[in-house]
């Protein structure tokens, strides 16, 4: 006789809400997960999956006896008494996260509820204060989500770490939380719960300084002639720094980094602090993915009725994911400059199609190829690794690709009878042999 787990409660069923509420149903918990959005819960629980994510459909499938999708919260509050948060904190026109989701849902709270509630949307430190203020004997955790879209179930399944933020009275509950990561084998940090709020923060502040520092190395090695690719081997090397996201490229994108190295500034900013690093981190990421334009100005001339092919437009690969995707600025940028826009993507079009109504979407990247003056490569999709690029330049007007990833192999790129750019790489070494 297996043992009963113990019954899990997900607040809000977005991406975050989907994978936590799966992950913690393959685990043998009970879950019943709680949307207000009547159309997204009848899809789940018919087995539709909203978001593109790697094994979360199987993971969804194989565990509908002990997942519950739900529009009532009451359904929720009797199944469970740890209620995981993961309603989404977008930016507000100043730069501050938007709490109104988090607040209706406290609200929500019966007055004498008993219940734990687990903080996974991304917060600025501070909130868990704020809340446990309002709600005296309310037990409170921030336990931030530290998952990346395309490796997200995997990542849940092997944490590098847990942190678990619970304030002196909370102890219990923060114990009940860890009880429920343990058999995943992650270290697991205890701490107050600002500085599990900042942890949330920092890191994702770090890694996308980490991205704009590198993409500023990458600008100063085209002008000096040096390869990124190797500045950056040779730095990962130095264990001091790590070599991950020190991938030079377009600039970061996506649900969290944008959202939240603004969401940091703005809150030292309202302290009174003037977090200079992140205006710089901010700035560097939108003028990089603009770079792009000056390079296809540089070898086409003006871009007027130039035809040019965006190859992916998801944030990053294997995610349909569209929030603040270099895609949407370069499309936008492009047209700016009066060329025509078209664009394939293997399986974010249909969200694209929504944001980007003046870009003409085709089905494959042969197609998107076809008659085009450039290309550019805005996401590292595997498939792009295996297109017969040869054929590709034939059908092109004008062979032309900058590789906004540093994804595809310049020499065979220039071998296919490509004029290939990257980002970092030296120009010159990369033109083709018989370029006049
Ligand atoms: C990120 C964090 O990594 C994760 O911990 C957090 O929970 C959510 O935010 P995610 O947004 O899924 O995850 O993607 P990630 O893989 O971190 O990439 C973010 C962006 O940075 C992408 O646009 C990616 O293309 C870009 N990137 C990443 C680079 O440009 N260079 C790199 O070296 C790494």
């Amino acid at each position: 006789m297996s043992e009963q787990r113990e019954p899990v409660g997900v607040i809000g069923v977005g991406w975050v809400g989907l994978v936590t509420a799966a992950c913690f149903a393959e685990l043998g918990h009970p879950v019943v997960a709680r949307d207000i959005l009547a159309e997204k819960v009848e899809a789940l629980s018919r087995g539709e999956l909203t978001i593109h994510e790697p094994g979360l459909a199987e993971l969804v499938q194989r565990n509908a006896e002990r997942l519950t999708f739900t529009t009532d919260m009451s359904e929720l509050l009797d199944a469970a008494r740890l209620l995981f948060v993961c309603v989404d904190t977008p930016p507000t026109y100043s730069g501050d996260a938007d709490l109104s989701r988090v607040r209706s849902v406290v609200e929500e709270l019966p007055a004498d509820s008993e219940h734990v509630l687990i903080m996974k949307s991304t917060v600025p430190a501070g909130t868990g204060e704020s809340i446990r203020r309002d709600r005296p004997g309310l037990p409170y955790v921030s336990c931030p989500e530290f998952l990346k879209e395309g490796t997200a179930v995997a990542d849940f399944m092997n944490p590098d770490r847990v942190v678990i933020g619970a304030d002196a009275g909370d102890e219990g509950a923060g114990d009940a939380v860890a009880r429920l990561y343990e058999p995943l084998g992650g270290a697991i940090l205890r701490t107050d719960v600002a500085s599990a709020e900042m942890i949330k923060l920092a890191s994702n502040a770090f890694l996308a300084t980490k991205i704009s520092f590198i993409n500023e190395i990458a600008n100063v090695c085209e002008e000096v002639g040096a390869d990124v690719g190797e500045v950056a081997r040779g730095m990962g090397l130095d264990e001091r720094i790590g070599s991950s996201f020190l991938r030079a490229g377009i600039g970061y994108g996506g649900s969290c980094f944008p959202k939240d190295v603004s969401a940091l500034k703005m809150l030292a900013g309202n302290t009174g602090y003037h977090f200079q690093l992140l205006t710089a981190v901010i700035e560097v990421n939108e003028l990089q993915k603009r770079r792009v334009v000056a390079k296809l100005q540089r070898h086409l001339g003006s871009l007027i009725d130039k035809r040019v092919a965006l190859l992916g437009l998801a944030f990053k690969p294997d995610t349909d994911d569209m929030r603040e995707a270099s895609s949407l600025v370069l499309a936008a940028r492009l047209q700016g400059e009066g060329a025509e826009v078209v664009a394939y993507d293997p399986v974010a079009s249909k969200r694209a199609g929504e944001l980007l109504s003046s870009v003409e979407l085709v089905g494959s990247a042969v197609e998107a190829l076809e008659g085009a003056d450039a290309a550019v490569l805005v996401t590292e999709w595997g498939e792009f690794a295996e297109l017969d690029w040869a054929a590709a330049a034939e059908r092109m007007t004008r062979p032309l690709i900058v590789d906004g990833r540093n994804f595809l192999d310049p020499e065979a790129l220039v071998k296919a009878g490509f004029e290939y750019e990257g980002i970092g790489q030296t120009v010159s070494a990369a033109r083709p042999a018989a370029a006049s």
